[in-house]
């Protein structure tokens, strides 16, 4: 599935967490201590732009559940060879397809999926997209097309934890990022699909909270409601 995707530049450097110290998470209750084992930002004016448009579910999906799924698309994917060389390209070292018809596992998953992440009666994009990106490969800072995607994105992570990175469009100096742990799921919905850029961090600079979070070979699976 070609995405049209735009690219923008951002080097922000990784800076230590100053969210999860002791009085302010007394202050914020348990929620934010929850919240801080995935959400950490530059401020705490741009965690507060973006809480409510964002959220990771932390093993939302079994080892069982994500060895179904893996086995699913690898057929799929297997056919096809990673991409490294297209310089002007939003995702670097990555292969993908994508799927309509889903196993009696997946789909029971992919339901679950729909029901948290979707509001009720949202029409969806039918196929699902499957991104595999290789241990050296990352996604730079873009938007999913408008025209294509409505506004909420849910993404299943398979096989490695990553960072994903969201900057404001209007002010590229701040950044909120994400820690997307292994079967995860996140979902970004409205000012933080629409007014943000996001991206996975390559290896070197996959930090999350000063530290560091190993990225491998990583699979997602990505579902998205039509605009509209
Ligand atoms: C994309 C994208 C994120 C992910 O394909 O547009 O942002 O989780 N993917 O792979
Ligand atoms: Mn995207």
């Amino acid at each position: 599935m070609t995405l049209l995707i735009r690219v923008s530049k951002s080097f922000q450097n990784p800076l230590l967490c100053r969210f999860l110290s002791e009085s302010s998470a007394l202050r914020k209750g348990p929620e934010s201590k929850e919240e801080c084992k995935w959400l950490y930002g530059s401020s705490q004016e741009i965690l507060s732009v973006v809480r409510g448009h964002v959220e990771v579910r932390q093993n939302f999906i079994s080892e069982e559940e994500e060895n179904a799924l893996f086995k699913e698309v690898e057929t799929g994917l297997r056919k096809k060879r990673y991409e490294f060389d297209h310089w002007d390209d939003a995702i670097h070292g990555y292969r993908e397809t994508e799927r309509l018809q889903w196993g009696v596992t997946s789909e029971s998953i992919l339901r679950r999926v729909r029901a948290v992440a979707f509001p009720e009666g949202s029409p969806l994009l039918g196929p699902i997209h499957v991104l595999d990106l290789d241990k050296e490969g990352y996604i730079k800072p873009h938007i999913d097309s408008v025209k294509f995607c409505g506004s909420t994105i849910a993404g299943l992570s398979l096989l490695s934890d990553s960072v994903m990175r969201l900057v404001p469009e209007n002010k590229s100096t701040d950044w909120v990022d994400m820690l997307l742990s292994r079967r995860s799921l996140y979902i970004l919905r409205d000012d933080a699909r629409f007014k943000f850029t996001h991206e996975i961090l390559k290896d070197e600079e996959s930090f999350f909270s000063g530290q560091k979070v190993a990225r491998h070979r990583r699979i997602s699976v990505i579902c998205r409601n039509l605009p509209v």
